[in-house]
């Protein structure tokens, strides 16, 4: 009986309003909400690997030239591929009144999102994220944005789609890597929250296996928290910062890597050497520490050979948010509870000492 219930919940879609207005549609089955969305004055960006696996069912096909298939990898986050996209919207006859629907991870939300909030001064978007990473992070808060020079999200803005649909049906075709990435920022928005962290550390094993109630518990509780937290700070200016943890350390290592990774093994490297700091510097608990650790190790954490310290500082201090020529961390210090702090002089030290 209880599994009978549980099966049907699983089936029954939920229907959220972010604090930001939009609709948020979590389920597994939305095949039809998915189609229905793609008809009208819509151009369709499309992740090509998502293209390739979901075409015959979802017949992308028939939005005619109102398509752009793209190239798969965080190189395509870049001015080429949003000129492409707004170049083929002009000659497609895309106007203010079009949409754009992005079906992809979260390179092609954040490449979409940006030329949404360009294309003639801004036009809807619709967000169908289809990595676990994007359901559970990107595809939330309106951040959209493109790299330049190596440097990540240099251009960007700050835009609010006009609906999220998250289909988990999606995942059955994400390779184990690509799920580890997706705990990378399941794992960050745990060390936000005591009950997040709870359910996340009893859960992970099932959610790795991808049983459904708890990919699907997994991706509400992540969203509810995330939206809480942008729609209180959109541009942010104060709270949102919080859920940079692992980041600083984790974008600076993508850019000096060139990529190489994903962007969610990045953060789960980021979110290792920023524990191991806050450690050195006496901010977190020893117990909260080994869990983490052991968090981690489940996720397959990579392990990455730094070469130069001092060129990844600099990269560190290109970080948007830093302040006063600080580099700025959020340290997690106890279960749910995280403390900022800004490092000047000796962060080559600290590093030194926990790489
Ligand atoms: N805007 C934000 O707030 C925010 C937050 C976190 C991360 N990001 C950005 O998100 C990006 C990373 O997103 P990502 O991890 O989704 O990467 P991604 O978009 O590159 O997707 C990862 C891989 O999965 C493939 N893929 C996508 N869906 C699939 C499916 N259903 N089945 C099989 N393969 C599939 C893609 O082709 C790609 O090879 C980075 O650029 C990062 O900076 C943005």
């Amino acid at each position: 009986m209880v599994d009978n219930i549980e099966k049907l919940e699983c089936l029954i879609p939920t229907r959220m309003k972010s604090g930001l207005g939009y609709d948020i549609i979590i389920g597994r089955e939305l095949d039809e909400i998915i189609i229905a969305e793609l008809s009208g004055n819509t151009f369709l960006v499309v992740d090509q690997n998502v293209y390739e696996l979901y075409n015959s069912k979802f017949k992308f096909d028939r939005m005619g030239n109102r398509i752009y298939i793209l190239k798969s990898g965080e190189f395509s986050k870049s001015w080429k591929y949003a000129q492409n996209i707004a170049t083929k919207m002009l000659e497609t006859g895309c106007n203010r009144q079009s949409k754009i629907v992005a079906i992809g991870g979260g390179v092609t939300g954040d490449l979409s999102g940006f030329v949404a909030s360009i294309f003639m001064r801004g036009i809807k978007i619709v967000h169908i994220p289809t990595t676990l990473l994007a359901c559970v992070d990107s595809s939330i808060g309106g951040k959209t944005g493109i790299n330049l020079n190596g440097y990540k999200n240099i251009l960007g803005a700050f835009y609010q789609p006009s609906k999220i649909i998250i289909s988990t049906n999606f995942f059955s075709t994400l390779p184990l890597r690509e799920i580890k990435c997706g705990l990378g920022e399941i794992v960050k928005t745990s060390l936000l929250s005591k009950h997040i962290f709870d359910y996340v550390n009893t859960s992970v094993s099932k959610l790795l296996m991808l049983d459904s109630q708890t990919v699907l518990d997994t991706v509400k509780l992540c969203i509810e928290f995330k939206d809480n937290i942008t729609s209180s700070d959109e541009r942010e200016t104060s709270l949102r910062k919080i859920l940079n943890v692992g980041h600083t350390i984790g974008h600076a290592l993508e850019s000096i890597n060139k990529f190489k990774l994903s962007h969610g093994e990045y953060v789960l490297c980021g979110i290792e050497l920023e524990t191991k700091l806050a450690r050195e510097l006496n901010i977190i608990d020893e117990d909260y520490y080994k869990v983490i650790m052991h968090l981690l190790n489940i996720a397959s954490t990579p392990k990455i050979k730094i070469k130069n310290i001092d060129k990844l500082i600099n990269i560190m201090k290109a970080d948007k948010k830093n302040t006063d020529g600080k580099i700025d961390f959020i340290f997690a210090k106890s279960q749910g509870e995280t403390q900022e702090y800004q490092i000047e002089t000796k962060l080559k030290a600290l590093l030194e000492a926990v790489i």
